[in-house]
Parts: C-alpha cells; structure tokens; sequence
C-alpha cells in the first residue's frame, strides 16, 4: 500500500489538504528514514519528537507484535492487560509519589484530560497559559493554545484562557487568582521553537499555585520521556506539578497519551473515558519504550554536548536532544531543505527556529554527520 505509486496523486484528490508535504517516507530503521525512491536520510524530526527509541526499535515491534497476537481491545469496562503495569510505571518517573494515571490517545486529548480534571476537582473554570505555548488542537486544548492564527478562527472557545508573556511572573501574580482553576504550561516551549523557560520560573509558577489553589499542569508531551535528559523537564526546576501531561514519545509512535496527577487529584467513576485510550497494545508498547529509554537515558547529556559542541557555530538553545537554532523566519526553509537535500531530516518550528528532536538513541557519528550537514547548510 504505502509503495502505490498513485498515492501522492491520490493524498491531493481526496485527502483534506491541512498539511503542506514534500516527501513521501516509506520506511524506517533506528535513526534513518527512506523516501519512495530509496534515498536514505538521518531524522532529525523523528515524528516530531515521537520516535524517542528510534525507527521500529525492535523491543517496541516485538512488545507490540506479540500484544497484537493475544488481544488487541478490549472495553475499559474490563481490566484491561499492561495498564496497571503502565501507570505503575509512569507514576514512577513521574515522581509524583501517590499519583494516578489516566490514559489518553495523543497529546491533545491528554492536555483535555488535564483541563476536566482541573475544573471538576477545583470547582472553578478559568485558565491561564502563555504566549507562543502549544497544548493542541481539539476545541478546548486549542483554547488554551496561543497562536491567534490557529486558535481565532474557531472562537469562542471554551474553557476562558488568559495568555501572559513566558516568563513573566509578575503579570501571571496579577492575574491568577481564587477563581483560576489552573495554569498551563510548557517547560520549554517546543512549537515556538525550543524555547527555554528562564530561570525561576517554574518554581514562581509553583508559588503562585500555591497561593491561589490553581493546579500547575505541565504540558511534557514533547519535552517529556526522557527528551531533556530527565523522565520530565520539571525534574531539571526542582518543581513538581499537580497534573503532567504526556504523548508524543511515550510509546515509539504507537499512538497513545497520559496524564498523571499528584496524589489526592483524580477523577471520580463516570467522570471521563476513551474507547481506546490505554489498550493492550498501546500500553505494551509504551512498556517497551520506556524500558529502552531507562537504559539510555544516562548517555543523554553527553549527546547533548555533542549537539552543543558540534552547532556551537550557529548558538543553538540545547536542552537534552531538544534544540533549537535561530535561522530567521526568511532562511529557515531554504535551512531545512538544503539539509533535506543532504540527506538530513529537521523542521521549521515557529519564529524561524531550526528544531531538532532526533531519536533519543542517536549514535555520536549520527551527531556529527546531522551537525556538518547542518553547519554547511547556514553557510
Ligand atoms: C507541547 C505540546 N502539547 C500538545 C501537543 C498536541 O499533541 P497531539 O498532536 O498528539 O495532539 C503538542 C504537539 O505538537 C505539543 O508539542
């Protein structure tokens, strides 16, 4: 199926044309991808932060091939195989000791999770979250998402949002209050373009939660599982939040999403669900990944400098395998494709930030061949 040769020709008839696509990726193998004509290129975009073990990590393909032979769904009307163990697990990383886990097919529907959570348990409905922040696109994630030009078109959205400037903890002492319900926030913002937060931050953030009873949601569907070099980028502030949110690399790119809430925060029989949300093989295959990411996860900040050192030319914002280089709005697609060009997959984020987020497994040649083809595209 995916070698038709009429499928490019049949994706402009008949599928709704929302994504703006160039290449046609048929296969993958840990750090590489090939397009339909064989040419082989390092991923350096890695399903934007998803595959966080690489392409079809045989772990993952065999975690997920041998669930699938056993029972693939089963109704959350029965225990259903793997999800304890999961959300044993995730618990674990997370820190948040006493917490519980609710299951979610993708970031947006994680960060909805969040938002029900949030109003049910606190009895009020206001959110603040920040400018250049992304949380999704269903109606109420994109509510709390930033960017006028995705989010205006479909107003008015609910739950109300406020946005302040990230990183400004004055204004957001101004605004939140007893009746906000909680504050969104990324730990380094992805979309925007690898922004990190300034230092203090997170804990102000926590301060004012504190103070006000609003709860502290950490959107980590992309910084987290591993991706900054720890389980979650709040461990790197010193911050726990009351609700985290999480996706993108939890499961190898099996579509799946979590949240886990701090102890005392959960959600009450009938107050939420999802017929696939947490099924058996989602959940064997986030088992599988996290137990990849546990035995690589020491080695990140080594590839990390590697990163740091090989693109110190061009400044690059580092955080983990999370980075971001200022191209300008102008030269980043002219960036992006020359790398294409040289057989090296990065992407465009917001503002003209050049954005790498390769597999968490990538080797130091792969590093060093990513950052020459990157270096001689900006010359
Ligand atoms: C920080 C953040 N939150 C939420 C989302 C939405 O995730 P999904 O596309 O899986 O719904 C994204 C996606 O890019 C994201 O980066």
């Amino acid at each position: 199926m995916t070698n038709n040769p009429d499928s490019k020709e049949l994706d402009s008839r008949y599928f709704m044309q929302a994504f703006k696509r160039n290449l046609k990726i048929v296969k993958g193998s840990g750090s590489y991808v090939w397009d339909d004509e064989g040419k082989k290129y390092l991923d350096c975009v890695a399903g934007i932060a998803v595959c966080s073990t690489g392409h079809c990590h045989p772990k993952v393909v065999e975690a997920i091939c041998s669930q699938a032979k056993e029972l693939i769904h089963v109704s959350n009307l029965y225990y259903v195989p793997n999800q304890g163990e999961l959300a044993e697990k995730l618990v674990e990383i997370s820190g948040l000791k006493g917490g519980r886990v609710f299951m979610a097919n993708s970031g947006a529907e994680a960060n909805e999770a969040a938002l029900k959570l949030a109003r049910i348990r606190t009895g009020r409905s206001k959110f603040i979250s920040f400018k250049d922040g992304f949380h999704g696109r269903t109606c109420a994630s994109l509510a709390v998402t930033h960017k006028p030009a995705i989010r205006e078109p479909f107003g008015p959205l609910q739950p109300y949002c406020d946005f302040v400037d990230y990183g400004d903890l004055e204004a957001l002492k101004e605004l939140a209050g007893r009746d906000t319900a909680g504050i969104f926030v990324e730990c380094i913002q992805g979309e925007a373009g690898v922004i990190p937060a300034p230092e203090g931050f997170l804990k102000g953030i926590r301060e004012i939660c504190d103070d006000t009873g609003a709860l502290m949601i950490t959107d980590e569907v992309q910084t987290g599982m591993g991706r900054t070099g720890s389980w979650f980028a709040y461990q790197n502030a010193g911050v726990n939040p009351d609700i985290v949110t999480i996706a993108k690399g939890i499961a190898s790119g099996f579509p799946m999403g979590a949240i886990v809430a701090r102890e005392g925060l959960s959600f009450n029989p009938g107050e939420h669900g999802s017929t696939f949300a947490g099924g058996p093989v989602a959940c064997a295959a986030a088992l599988a990944t996290i137990g990849v990411i546990e035995e690589i996860l020491p080695r990140i900040p080594e590839k990390s400098e590697r990163f740091r050192n090989s693109l110190s030319a061009l400044n690059p914002r580092v955080e983990g395998l999370m980075i971001g280089i200022s191209a300008g709005e102008d030269k980043c697609p002219g960036v992006q494709q020359r790398c294409q060009e040289k057989g090296v997959l990065v992407n465009c984020a917001g503002h003209g930030n050049l954005r790498l987020v390769p597999p968490l497994t990538i080797s130091d040649s792969e590093i060093d061949i990513a950052a020459e083809a990157i270096n001689a595209s900006f010359d």
